[in-house]
């Protein structure tokens, strides 16, 4: 690893910012962007649950400025009254999502784990209304297959349509296939079409080969759809699919020690650092995140208190999903005294994530005129100046510009020339010891500064794949 050759070299600086929130029981977190917003609807683990720390305490929601927060408790008081608090005693507040539709925000909760019903709102956080008086969804084992209605998740697909994503297979009675049902919801949003069963081929999951689990969420990227359950998932080109598993985006090796968890022998996947994932996948401006439970850092491991983390997601140009890194720093500010993979962006414009490069095999490709890609890096880190060394690679003929600006002020412009081929980096130095006024703002409640950098010139021909930023 190459750190900045710093007089006095301080604790690791960049702030942890995994577990979100951690020895609150914030779990279960299924986050959404509303209106620009960063907001997650959890459930709330409580120590003195004992066995299962799930689901007695109030649901929590909670928004956070940037993705690693810092996340903030918004929780209504106002939830509908016929919630009653013997369901709270009985364990009976599982797992929630929510959606918004013109203009309006729909919170559909697990009461228990056999129904599901929804709030509604005028904004994200509340007060809520009980539309319905009833369950929206009950009666699963009236289903063929059967299922246990509970764990619903929302996709909002790109004709504006809705699906509710929900069920679990009673455990002992798992078919070599999933229980999982979609149901498109009416413009209502609190009615819907029968709900049709998702074939999954190959299903596999934390109870080993021909068995899914609970907690399904559906998210779409370009024209596929991902059925995920924890930290395996499946796709399908249509919503109601055939799914055909497709792995898990968690591996041990890319897992930081302390969030190391459980029977390191145990046979891969009845490990714990695979099991109860409950988590969602979102898109923030550009980039994918993945928020899911974890115990590593559990007050009361073994009683089912859990945390959230938070991690990047990445896409291989073939649509499935690279593991995941879970670590302390999480995707909250990057730590500048380490070279920062440039696909571990917080926004990008004109550009994407693709395979490739020569560390993490992920670039920002196609990069072209008026592209621009941006990153929250700890202002500790970066020390009184910035200067910035660029690896890509130009196989094309022409020589576009890259401009790097910190908190908003453009502080050097370099040269991106041909390096021959696609496949060849290049290192240039982009600016020297720079940027003292630009860093004297203060820094964002993350502790970090915005350092950008935007691309210019060569018509509108692809000049570039970023592959590391290496603060000098
Ligand atoms: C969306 O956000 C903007 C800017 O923060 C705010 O002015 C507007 O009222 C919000 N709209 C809704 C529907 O919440
Ligand atoms: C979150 O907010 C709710 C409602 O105000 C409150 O009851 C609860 O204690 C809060 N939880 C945390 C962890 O701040
Ligand atoms: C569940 O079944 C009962 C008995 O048939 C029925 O009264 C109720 O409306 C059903 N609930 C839902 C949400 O389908
Ligand atoms: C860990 O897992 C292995 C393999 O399944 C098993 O033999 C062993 O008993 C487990 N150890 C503990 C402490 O549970
Ligand atoms: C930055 O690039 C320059 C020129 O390529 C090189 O001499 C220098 O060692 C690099 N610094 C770092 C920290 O990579």
């Amino acid at each position: 690893m190459a750190h900045r050759g710093l007089v006095v070299l301080a604790p690791l600086l960049a702030a942890a910012t995994n577990p979100l929130v951690p020895h609150t029981g914030m779990a279960d977190p299924h986050v959404h962007v509303f209106n620009g917003t960063l907001y997650m609807y959890s459930t709330h683990d409580l120590i003195e649950q004992g066995a299962s720390g799930c689901c007695g305490g109030d649901w929590w929601i909670w928004t956070a400025p940037y993705p690693g927060g810092p996340w903030t408790n918004v929780s209504s008081q106002g939830l509908p009254a016929w919630t009653p608090e013997s369901l709270k005693e009985t364990n009976s507040l599982w797992a929630t999502d929510a959606a918004e539709h013109k203009g309006r925000y729909y919170w559909y909760v697990s009461i228990g784990g056999k129904q599901i019903a929804v709030f509604e709102a005028d904004a994200p956080t509340g007060p809520w209304r009980d539309p319905l008086g009833d369950f929206l969804l009950a009666n699963g084992s009236s289903l063929s297959p059967p299922t246990n209605i509970r764990d619903p998740g929302v996709l909002r697909d790109d004709d504006g349509r809705h699906y509710i994503v929900f069920g679990a297979c009673d455990g002992a009675n798992q078919p070599d296939d999933a229980c999982y049902y979609a149901a498109e919801l009416h413009d209502d949003m609190i009615s819907y079409e029968p709900p049709r069963h998702l074939s999954v081929k190959g299903v596999l999951g934390h109870f080993g080969y021909g068995k899914a689990d609970d907690k399904p969420f559906l998210h779409k990227r370009g024209d596929l759809y991902y059925l995920s359950w924890g930290c395996f998932y499946a796709t399908a080109s249509e919503v109601f699919g055939p799914y055909q598993y497709k792995g898990c985006i968690i591996e041990a090796d890319l897992v930081e020690e302390a969030f190391m968890v459980g029977n390191q022998t145990a046979e891969r996947f009845s490990h714990h650092i695979y099991y109860d994932r409950h988590s969602s996948f979102v898109e923030h401006l550009g980039q994918w995140y993945f928020y899911s439970n974890d115990y590593s850092h559990s007050d009361a491991p073994t009683g089912g208190f859990r945390d959230t983390v938070a991690a990047f997601v990445h896409y291989r140009d073939d649509g499935t999903i690279a593991p995941v890194e879970i670590t302390a720093a999480g995707v909250g500010p990057r730590d500048a005294r380490a070279p920062l993979p440039a696909e571990q962006y917080h926004r990008v414009d004109g550009a994407r994530t693709t395979q490739g490069g020569s560390t993490t095999g992920f670039v920002v490709g196609d990069v072209a005129d008026g592209a621009a890609v941006a990153y929250r890096v700890d202002r500790a880190s970066l020390g009184g100046s910035v200067a910035l060394n660029l690896t890509f690679a130009n196989g094309g003929e022409c020589a576009g510009a890259a401009t790097l600006a910190v908190a908003g002020t453009p502080l050097a412009t370099c040269a991106l020339a041909p390096t021959g081929a696609w496949d060849m980096y290049a290192t240039v130095a982009c600016g020297a010891a720079l940027g003292a006024a630009a860093l004297a703002a203060p820094a964002s409640a993350d502790g970090a500064v915005d350092v950008a950098v935007s691309f210019a010139g060569c018509g509108g021909a692809a000049f570039a794949k970023l592959d590391t930023l290496t603060f000098a």
